[in-house]
């Protein structure tokens, strides 16, 4: 580890996605926090532009580095580079990801397969290859981004709300797994945020983020901070989202699959 300038102990946190939307906020929120950050995602220019903004507020090091997680060989060379820079990592942030929307008959097949290897494989790999060294320490937090979606089947964004599911389950799993080791791990569940996500999946247009109101991303990036501080399980931002996501734990299947497709169909 790497010393302030005061003298004292620095610790990285790694965020994926971090150069905007809830990434960029939760790594402001890191960075107010003490936190040296490691940020990743594919625009190194956006990436650059990140560090500046954040090296400019606090007194904390951000190093940027360029990974396309649709790759599957960039989560070997996030590690391999930290490893090599003798980066140790106490905070894993897996939030880089992103949806479709459309009849799953009629959706790009090339960018479903990509959504689930960053959605879900990428997140896996890097949750795979961060973990041991915490563990090791006896020290260390997993914040893994998923959504509302997770907690039911979501049609006409088929692909995206299942990758979610998966990244709520295995996030659950994995924190009981770890429970006395040290080492935690949270899945955030927001509800519709207002970043680049609904002009990237098309569903600008959809019931859920033009009739819903959406969240602020820094206010989501607050929550899930704490709650991965506290050790939380399962965050879920906003009364509105709680209610929603415990209802549809009790709500038959069928009913809360219907209501989902209305959600995400145009108004
Ligand atoms: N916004 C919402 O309504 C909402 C709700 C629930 C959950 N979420 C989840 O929150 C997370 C963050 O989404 P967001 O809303 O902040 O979206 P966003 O504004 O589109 O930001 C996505 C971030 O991920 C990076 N990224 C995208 N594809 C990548 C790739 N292949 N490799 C590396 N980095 C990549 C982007 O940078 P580059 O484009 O430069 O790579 C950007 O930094 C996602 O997991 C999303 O599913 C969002």
């Amino acid at each position: 580890m790497r010393s302030r300038r005061n003298g004292t102990q620095r610790q990285t946190a790694l965020v994926t996605g971090g150069s905007g939307g809830i990434g960029l906020e939760l790594a402001k929120v890191l960075a107010r926090n003490g936190y040296d950050l490691v940020l990743v995602a594919r625009k190194r220019d956006a990436l650059e532009a990140a560090a500046g903004q954040i090296e400019g507020k606090q007194d904390v090091n951000v190093h940027v580095f360029a990974a396309d997680l649709r790759r599957r060989e960039a989560p070997e060379a996030i590690f391999d580079f930290l490893h090599n820079e003798n980066i140790p990592i106490e905070i894993l942030i897996n939030n880089a990801g992103f949806g479709l929307g459309g009849e799953f008959a009629e959706t790009e097949l090339t960018r479903e397969l990509e959504m689930i290897q960053v959605n879900i494989a990428a997140l896996t790999h890097l949750t795979k290859l961060f973990l041991p060294p915490m563990i090791k320490a006896k020290s260390g937090r997993v914040l893994n981004v998923a959504s509302t979606a997770a907690f039911q089947p979501g049609p006409l964004m088929a692909v995206y709300y299942a990758s979610k599911a998966y990244v709520l389950s295995f996030s659950e799993a994995l924190s009981e797994e770890l429970r006395h080791s040290g080492v935690t791990v949270t899945a955030l569940c927001p509800g519709p945020t207002r970043t680049d996500f609904a002009t990237t999946a098309e569903v600008t247009n959809s019931r859920l983020f033009s009739l819903f109101g959406s969240a602020d991303a820094g206010d989501v990036a607050e929550y899930g901070y704490r709650a991965m501080m506290d050790g939380t399980r399962v965050a879920i931002p906003g009364i509105k989202n709680k209610i929603v996501a415990q209802a549809n734990r009790f709500a038959p299947r069928a009913i809360t699959t219907k209501i989902a497709r209305i959600a995400q169909e145009s108004r």
